[in-house]
């Protein structure tokens, strides 16, 4: 899954970037937003054992502030705009453990920073878009929306609040305080009476600025182009507060209720101002790996791992182990070898064989050894015919089948 992440991240010249795992509480805080449910509620804070406590400090939960803290203290922000950034690794957020929702979970991200363009947007869910498809992930519904800026949003949030305001008392006390410090929160909120009553709410498309229009009008219309799918959702906001303009979100029905999302993303042209640094735009993505497995297990009809190796080396007979690690060692310069060096009879070795997923099992008796052959069989198709070691990494090249040697 990772493989797969790098190789899209590179194939679009993201390159890869490390940060912290623990972070000054101040940068979340600021980064993702006091009032969200990440910051309340779901924050791991350490407690530094000196005096004074020292700076208060957080595991992750994501990776986007520090990031863009990363692009300008390793002033990137200098060089060629935009930069492109990607990075993997474990966020921490504390919950009830549940399927496909963890204290810690592995995310890939990736981040375009320095450009305001929707080229980059659309870039960004090109990118993302092709890493589901190349891990084999069926059934995906992007949603998009966009919630516009600093300049039109303000004016939706009061048309959005007087519109709540009338239906108070059917909120719940969580709600309520959203509704105060931030009535976006209450579109995503799944509590059935709200899903109703938004319904009947103004949407925020219909408030959104010339430049906001033209924006979402061209991260769509490259979309389509690139042949990307997609379902608007104007309910669509995100749990974190430093969007701006498009958002989108990956979801999967196999997922089922609250953690339907596979992932999710968004431009967040304010986010370096609220960390204290000059005004920059840039557009971000993260999936979550975890629930990654979680959708592939499904679709196999149950967890089934990669095979360990592709080749299973088979020694059948005592005192075989200088022979078997010598095949070992010339079949890897062509491909993946365990060898089964227990003391189990030929056959339980081959059932063992067969459930791990390998392609190909080489068997060897003791006479074999002596003449320096083995019995390669390909699993799938039962074929099987004697190879020398020397030919070995040629019998086991990509598209090769043991007849091809014949
Ligand atoms: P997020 O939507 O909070 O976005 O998380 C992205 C993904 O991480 C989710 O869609 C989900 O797959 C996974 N995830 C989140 N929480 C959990 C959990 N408790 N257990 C398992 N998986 C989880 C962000 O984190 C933003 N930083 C994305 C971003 C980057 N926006 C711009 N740049």
């Amino acid at each position: 899954m990772l493989h797969a992440a790098r190789c899209q991240a590179e194939r679009f010249g993201y390159q890869e970037i490390e940060v912290p795992v623990v972070e000054p509480e101040a940068l979340v805080e600021r980064g993702v937003g006091g009032d969200t449910d990440v910051v309340r509620k779901e924050i791991y804070r350490i407690q530094p054992m000196v005096e004074g406590g020292g700076t208060p400090l957080v595991l992750r939960p994501e990776a986007t502030a520090g990031i863009v803290r990363a692009y300008f203290e390793g002033n990137l922000n200098q060089g060629p705009q935009p930069v492109r950034l990607w990075t993997a690794g474990s966020m921490f957020r504390h919950d009830r453990p549940q399927a496909g929702r963890y204290r810690q979970f592995q995310q890939f991200d990736v981040e375009a920073i320095g450009d305001p363009g929707a080229a980059f947007d659309a870039e960004v869910v090109e990118l993302t878009w092709g890493w589901y498809r190349d891990l084999g992930v069926e059934g995906l519904t992007l949603e998009l929306n966009s919630i516009g800026d600093a300049r039109c949003r303000p004016a939706y949030l009061e048309r959005l609040r007087d519109y709540f305001v009338a239906y108070r008392d059917r909120l719940g006390a969580d709600d309520q305080r959203r509704l105060e410090t931030n009535p976006l929160r209450l579109l995503d909120s799944k509590e059935p009476a709200l899903v109703e009553l938004r319904e009947g709410a103004p949407r925020i498309t219909d408030f959104l600025c010339d430049e906001c229009v033209a924006h979402w009008d061209e991260v769509r219309s490259l979309l389509d182009a690139a042949g990307i799918g997609y379902r608007l959702n104007p309910y669509l906001v995100r749990g974190l507060d430093y969007y701006t303009r498009t958002v989108w979100e990956y979801q999967h029905e196999s997922l089922g209720g609250a953690q339907n999302s596979l992932g999710g993303g968004g431009r967040y042209d304010g986010l370096a101002e609220a960390l204290g640094y000059p005004p920059t735009p840039a557009v971000g993505f993260a999936g979550g790996l975890d629930r990654i497995v979680l959708v592939l297990d499904a679709q196999r009809g149950g967890p089934r791992g990669r095979p360990a190796a592709d080749l299973l080396l088979l020694p059948d007979g005592e005192g075989l182990e200088v022979a078997a690690a010598t095949v070992a060692r010339h079949a890897r310069t062509a491909t993946s070898v365990a060898a089964d060096y227990s003391r189990r009879s030929l056959r339980a070795k081959m059932r063992a064989a067969s459930r791990s997923g390998a392609r190909w099992v080489a068997i060897m008796n003791p006479d074999e050894a002596g003449r320096r052959v083995v019995q390669l069989r390909e699993l799938d198709s039962g074929e099987q015919r004697e190879v020398t070691w020397a030919d070995l990494p040629a019998a086991l090249a990509p598209g090769t089948h043991p007849g091809d040697l014949a």
